[in-house]
């Protein structure tokens, strides 16, 4: 047993009486000097910090990433530089749309958020379970998670106002299928690859750009839950993926994936068939190939959850040298959004939360703050330039300029010349299906779709229908078919 130490009050006095408070006589009312009373009471209500506005719900392990072959051809980032180099990882795994509380087995994307501290920075590739989302332009985010989350005056979930704005923005509908398959519940953390799906770039020695997106492979397979073992499961253990990750890490059974990259030469970007930052699309492999980088795996879990996974805090603006944004506009509304919600979440300084405070170097001249803790910045000069101190930025981190397409500023319709088509590879996605995925896949989205409520109903369902057709013409007979609509009285509408 360790060595036992004396209980103490915050400020570190020493005392005895922790479950009797002080009174007046042994039935007499409680004396204002007992300030432990006070102070136990006090910080207990404040325990809770405000949960993350979406993606509360989440488990999270330490691990490492290997790089397993060369890829300095497209980058010069150093966790890349050499072949069995290792760097520690932290990863979070999340649902979407639910509360702090929420079952883990909900039909939902998964967050899949990577913290690695690499010795220029700590770089957070922040992504999901799937490679592309609902959206494309960052300004209809907070809508589209309204929809996703509970009903301004019933206070619950609304299958009407999920489906509602999924119909008004056909660019949904590709995620909207994944989200219905059998991938929108998967057995695990374990069990499901893992995305950066953006667009980002690499930056190469002689500062050649290419386009990249992030793969990780799991190692243990996909597996997913049908419909009803989800349902079933969030009733008989709300924290199973929670509990899964924990025990299995415990037990040293530690999850692997394959980190693979597509790389697209920055020139390809003008001319390929899909608009390379176009958030809704993948890029076939049969297009890009996937390329080896390395592996990562998980094996050490935290020994305290709130300090490493609730106080985690990842930023997509967070790249090292060598990795770079692109124009993808959701990775751009990203690029703010994130240490915003850090500022408000965690406050000034969430960076010097051991969770995510870089190991190596952190030198600027960031002064003060709410929970300033790491000695800010000492006697030295909190200005620059200065005469004084040593703190210089190097230039060669300076990044090559990225050309635009265009010098017009206005408000572009995202879905204007030709970027249209949110049919073709939500389609091709369906036809990929084995007749068994394509069976579960329309039974789950009939089952969705039958919540649909209100004197709108019909109107929704017409309007999702089309695209679903649309997409697919089997794919639109077997919802129409499971929800009981007439193709010919959809047709007269
Ligand atoms: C413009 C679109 C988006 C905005 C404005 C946005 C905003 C946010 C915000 C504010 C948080 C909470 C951060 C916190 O309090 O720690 C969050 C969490 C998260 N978002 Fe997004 N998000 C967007 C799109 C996406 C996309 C496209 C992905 C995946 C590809 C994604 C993945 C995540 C993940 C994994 C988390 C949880 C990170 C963690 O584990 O702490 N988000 N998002």
């Amino acid at each position: 047993m360790s060595e036992q130490k004396k209980l103490t009050t915050a400020s570190g006095i020493p005392y005895f009486e922790h479950e009797n408070s002080m009174t007046a006589g042994p039935r007499g009312p409680i004396l204002l000097q007992d300030f432990i009373l006070h102070e136990k009471m006090a910080h207990f209500n404040r325990e809770r910090i405000p949960e993350r506005v979406v993606h509360a719900k989440g488990s999270g392990a330490y691990g490492t990433f290997t790089v397993t072959h060369d890829i300095a051809a497209f980058t010069k980032a150093k966790i890349f530089d050499t072949i069995g180099k290792q760097t520690r990882v932290f990863v979070r795994f999340s649902t979407v749309g639910g509360e702090k509380g929420s079952a883990d087995s909900e039909r939902d994307p998964r967050g899949f958020a990577v913290k690695f501290y690499t010795e220029e920075g700590n770089w957070d590739l922040v992504g999901n379970n799937t490679p592309i989302f609902f959206i494309k332009d960052p300004k209809k985010f907070s809508d589209f998670i309204h929809t996703q989350k509970r009903d301004p005056r019933t206070n619950t979930k609304s299958a009407t106002m999920v489906w509602d704005f999924w119909s008004l923005n056909p660019e949904s509908l590709h995620q909207v299928l994944i989200l219905m398959s059998d991938r929108g519940t998967p057995i695990s953390y374990r069990h499901m690859h893992g995305f950066g799906s953006h667009t980002f770039s690499f930056l190469n020695k002689d500062n050649e750009r290419f386009y990249v997106k992030f793969h990780f492979i799991t190692e243990q397979g996909i597996k997913n839950f049908t419909n009803e073992e989800a349902a079933e499961m969030r009733g008989k253990d709300p924290d199973q993926a929670q509990r899964d990750l924990v025990e299995s890490i415990d037990k040293g059974d530690f999850p692997r994936w394959k980190l693979k990259v597509q790389i697209m030469p920055e020139a390809d970007a003008k001319t390929y068939r899909w608009n390379p930052f176009d958030l809704t699309k993948v890029w076939p492999h049969a297009d890009y190939p996937l390329i080896d980088v390395g592996v990562m795996e998980l094996n050490e879990n935290p020994d305290n959850y709130f300090a490493h996974v609730e106080q985690a805090a990842f930023a997509p603006a967070h790249v090292v040298d060598g990795i770079g944004y692109s124009p993808d506009k959701m990775l751009q509304g990203r690029l703010l959004s994130y240490p915003d919600a850090h500022r408000y979440r965690l406050g000034v300084n969430y960076e010097q939360i051991p969770v995510n405070r870089c190991p190596f170097a952190v030198n600027n001249y960031h002064r003060d703050g709410a929970m300033r803790v790491d000695g800010n910045g000492g006697s030295h000069p909190n200005y620059f330039p200065n005469s004084f101190g040593n703190i210089a930025p190097d230039p060669a981190y300076k990044e090559p300029g990225m050309p635009l397409d265009s010098l017009f500023a206005d408000w572009y319709d995202r879905n204007a010349d030709g970027e249209n088509d949110h049919y073709t590879q939500p389609g091709n996605l369906f036809r990929l299906m084995t007749a068994e995925e394509k069976k579960k896949t329309i039974s789950n989205i009939v089952g969705a779709m039958s919540g649909i409520e209100g004197h709108k109903r019909e109107e929704i369902i017409n309007r999702q229908l089309c695209h679903w057709f649309r997409a697919d013409l089997q794919l639109g007979m077997g919802i129409a078919q499971g929800l009981g609509v007439s193709v010919d009285a959809m047709a007269t509408h």
